[in-house]
């Protein structure tokens, strides 16, 4: 199923935070016979994509997951790959990003990556500061309990020195601790390549996200398939916990 601009627009609400587990590259490489970085690749032409639609649509705040912490695990040819394909992007699409006003901003343990990939990613986040149209957060060694974990070390820190009382202890306070601090949580969850589970992304913020999952592969996801899961989002009763609406 796709759908089109029109129709979200005459449908409903366009929601405001979108977040993607973008996943299939490695599918999609093997149903061409071709490497697992071959794949990644030509999951870059998504994310370009995916980032369009997004402007498009009118989405404020977009949130990739791009790298996880568990994916450190992968073998050594594989992750050198990937850093490779996040730096040729970092460079590659950082004039485009600004031209559409997008704002990069890069969430996860950034001191892993090495040198080059680090600095070519602080350059995308620094040359795209101030873009006006759209937020687009990069989830890179990203792991949803680490970031609860150095919450609680931070907040656990602030109590010793005696700036926070254990009783200021709020989901606010935790919240502002997280690496989204000062934004709203998503309203739609996306994955791609069918799989059923959240690996770790974003555990706090997704208590009250609408998910949606689609069976194509990422480097397949068009704008087309982002309409499509808005317009399955604006179909959605979200009633958090309250009776429906009479
Ligand atoms: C998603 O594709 C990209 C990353 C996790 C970095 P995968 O590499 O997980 O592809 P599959 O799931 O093996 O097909
Ligand atoms: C989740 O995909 C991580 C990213 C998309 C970056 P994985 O492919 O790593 O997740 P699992 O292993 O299928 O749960
Ligand atoms: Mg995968």
């Amino acid at each position: 199923m796709s759908a089109s601009l029109e129709e979200i627009r005459l449908h409903g609400a366009i929601p405001r935070h979108v977040a993607v587990i973008m996943d299939g590259n490695g599918r999609w490489a093997g149903e061409r016979g071709l490497p697992r970085h071959a794949g990644h690749r030509a999951g870059m032409r998504a994310v370009r994509e995916v980032i369009e639609g997004a402007v498009e649509a009118g989405i404020d705040i977009l949130t990739l997951f791009a790298f996880s912490t568990e994916n450190w695990q992968r073998p050594p040819s594989e992750i050198s790959a990937l850093m490779g394909i996040l730096k040729i992007y970092a460079e590659k699409e950082r004039r485009d990003l600004v031209r559409q006003g997008v704002e990069v901003h890069v969430l996860g343990e950034v001191d892993r990556l090495d040198g080059v990939t680090r600095s070519a990613v602080e350059g995308i986040v620094q040359g795209t500061a101030g873009g006006e149209n759209l937020r687009l957060n990069l989830m890179i060694s990203y792991s949803g309990r680490e970031e609860i974990v150095r919450a609680a070390r931070r907040l656990s820190e602030a109590v010793r020195s005696g700036s926070v009382d254990p009783e200021d202890i709020t989901e606010a306070a935790l919240e502002n601790e997280l690496f989204t601090a000062g934004l709203p949580d998503p309203d739609l969850l996306i994955r791609t390549s069918g799989e059923l589970r959240v690996s770790n992304f974003m555990l706090w913020q997704l208590a009250y996200t609408e998910i949606h999952i689609t069976k194509v592969l990422w480097p397949d996801f068009s704008r087309e398939d982002l309409f499509a899961a808005v317009l399955d989002y604006q179909r959605r009763d979200r009633r958090f916990g309250r009776v429906p609406a009479s």
